[in-house]
């Protein structure tokens, strides 16, 4: 089994020590936490764990966000899309730091814990409803088109939406920057791998207009110059 519950957080635990009298203490010295502020925390939260990753998350949610408007997503769903492409990651924070930093190939043993990141994730955001509709992002963002993927080895279009467009700029933005262990791919590699892997790791309609938007996003600043 690829989970157990053993090893990840128990929210329900933590509430015990944020009972409602909390929130009635906040209320009395007007100091209500808002939900951008919350967001910034839990930002500043994974960036304070792990630089890299944030500065990832930044670039997944400029593709995320680039593919869901080609897609004419509603202002509401783009806004989604932004604040779990952001947070996609947050899991890691749960992640030992001599895995997730590892600079060479993880044993099997440290991939069973590094795929624990998304469920790990799901329950960060699982006390905060206003974020409840983030959570698929965090929790299916490696799932893979052909069921091959994890947590859940979710298929096709069982796998929710924004968790695919975030997929796919997740694996774009892997691809094309360099990392300690490997080179980054040019942009022309890195499309034709996306190209490769529609139908087994992307959705083949989310990977075939992503490839035409960066194409044309390219030659219009090639025709910039
Ligand atoms: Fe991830």
């Amino acid at each position: 089994m690829r989970s157990g519950k053993s090893s990840i957080i128990d929210s329900f635990q933590i509430q015990e020590f944020f009972l409602d009298s909390v929130d009635n203490v906040a209320l009395e010295s007007k100091k209500v936490l808002s939900l951008s502020e919350f967001l910034q925390t839990l930002a500043m939260a994974l960036a304070a764990k792990n630089i890299e990753t944030w500065e990832h998350s930044v670039l997944v949610t400029t593709y995320a966000v680039m593919l869901g408007i080609q897609l004419g997503l509603s202002q509401e769903e783009i806004e989604q899309l932004r604040i779990g492409a952001l947070l996609h990651d947050i899991g890691k924070i749960g992640i030992r730091d001599d895995i997730l930093l590892k600079p060479w190939a993880l044993t099997a043993d440290e991939y069973v814990r590094i795929e624990k990141h998304p469920e790990i994730g799901a329950r960060i955001l699982e006390p905060s409803r206003a974020l409840h509709s983030i959570i698929p992002i965090a929790l299916h963002h490696h799932e893979h088109y052909n069921g091959k993927g994890y947590p859940q080895g979710l298929r096709g279009e069982k796998i929710p939406l924004a968790a695919r467009i975030v997929s796919l700029a997740d694996a774009f933005e892997a691809m094309t920057s360099g990392r300690l262990y490997r080179r980054a791919m040019t942009l022309e590699v890195a499309l034709e791998e996306i190209q490769l892997q529609s139908g087994r790791q992307f959705d083949p309609y989310l990977g075939q207009t992503f490839v035409e938007m960066i194409k044309q996003e390219v030659s219009l600043k090639l025709g910039d110059k």
